[in-house]
């Protein structure tokens, strides 16, 4: 299992769900914190739905979920944190938000834990030179779904020292994961390329070269990939998109990633995707894209 016993991980949202299940699922003694209870409450029902799907494909044994479940433990306290190996940071893209739980952090925890965030827009180095721990101090980051998406970054912050990016590489590998080490700039690799392919594929379609089902469908039957570019922006989320979008332009100020006019009008519409029921298709309560759409 390497170095890393006891993780701890901040923010129980989409992402922050899906990786504390990874790292319960790899033996870790994994616990989790959210601001209130009720947030807790989701992301355990997140967890145990996708507990129950990866046992409904034979993926993981009736036995072996539950081993995982009951290897977490939610908590609305940092001041838990004191014992842990490594933390994984989770919560909002917003810099102050990220730099108050730090703050907690590096109070509570010893000199040796390591620090990370899951961040896909802000930079590493903003994070890590505010504590007092920026050589060990970095980015990880996971891909959406998380139980199931095989990437996570490893990004190395201009402070990070080899020996933490050398624990964060055992520690991916030890949940069956490939870890790919980049540097700490915009969008690190994927999101570098995926960012302006969304958007160009946006502006295809403002520019009316075809429907979104069908730039969709030639790029599912023409590049196999496994969503088109409307189904990932609406999976992913147009205000996530969006903001990232908007990051990328302030730093390399080039036109073609400026978030185009669409992207911005729907998400002022409060049409994010499935998570709102409406983005660039329809989805009922649970997500389901509807069949007319
Ligand atoms: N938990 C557990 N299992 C899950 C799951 C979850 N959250 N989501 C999907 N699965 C499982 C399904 O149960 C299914 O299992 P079986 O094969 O045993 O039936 C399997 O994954 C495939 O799912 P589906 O049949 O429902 O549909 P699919 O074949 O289209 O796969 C998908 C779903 C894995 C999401 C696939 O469509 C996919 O890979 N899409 C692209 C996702 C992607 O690009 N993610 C990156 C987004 S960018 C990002 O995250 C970074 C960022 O910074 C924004």
């Amino acid at each position: 299992m390497g170095d890393v016993q006891r993780v701890g991980i901040v923010g129980f949202g989409l992402m922050g769900s899906g990786i504390a299940q990874v790292c319960a699922q790899a033996g870790y003694d994994t616990l989790v914190r959210d601001v209130e209870q009720r947030f807790l409450d989701k992301g355990f029902d997140r967890v145990d739905g996708s507990l129950a799907r990866l046992v409904k494909g034979g993926k993981l044994t009736e036995g072996d979920a539950r081993t995982a479940r009951g290897r977490m433990r939610g908590t609305t306290s940092l001041a838990e944190f004191a014992d842990r190996d490594l933390v994984i940071e989770a919560v909002v893209e917003k810099i102050e938000a990220k730099q108050e739980v730090y703050d907690e952090l590096d109070r509570v925890c010893g000199p040796g834990t390591i620090f990370t965030s899951n961040t896909s827009s802000l930079a590493i180095v903003e994070m890590a030179a505010r504590t007092k721990r920026p050589d060990r101090f970095a980015g990880l980051h996971f891909f959406n779904p998380a139980p199931v998406m095989p990437l996570v970054e490893i990004v190395r912050a201009l402070t990070t020292s080899e020996e933490t990016i050398e624990t964060l590489r055992r520690f991916v590998g030890s949940l069956g994961k490939t870890g790919v080490v980049c540097k700490d700039t915009p969008g690190f690799i994927v999101n570098r390329l995926m960012v302006p392919y969304l958007l160009s594929a946006i502006r295809a379609l403002e520019q009316g070269v075809a429907s979104a089902e069908e730039i969709d469908q030639a790029v599912k039957l023409g590049l196999r990939h496994p969503m088109g570019p409307f189904e990932l922006l609406d999976y992913t989320g147009l205000d996530i998109n969006l903001h990232v979008s908007e990051i990328f332009f302030d730093e390399f100020k080039d036109p073609n990633i400026a978030p185009p006019a669409l992207l911005r009008r729907m998400v002022l519409a409060g049409r994010l995707g499935a998570k709102t029921g409406r983005g660039f298709y329809e989805y009922d309560e649970k997500g389901q894209r509807k069949a007319s759409t």
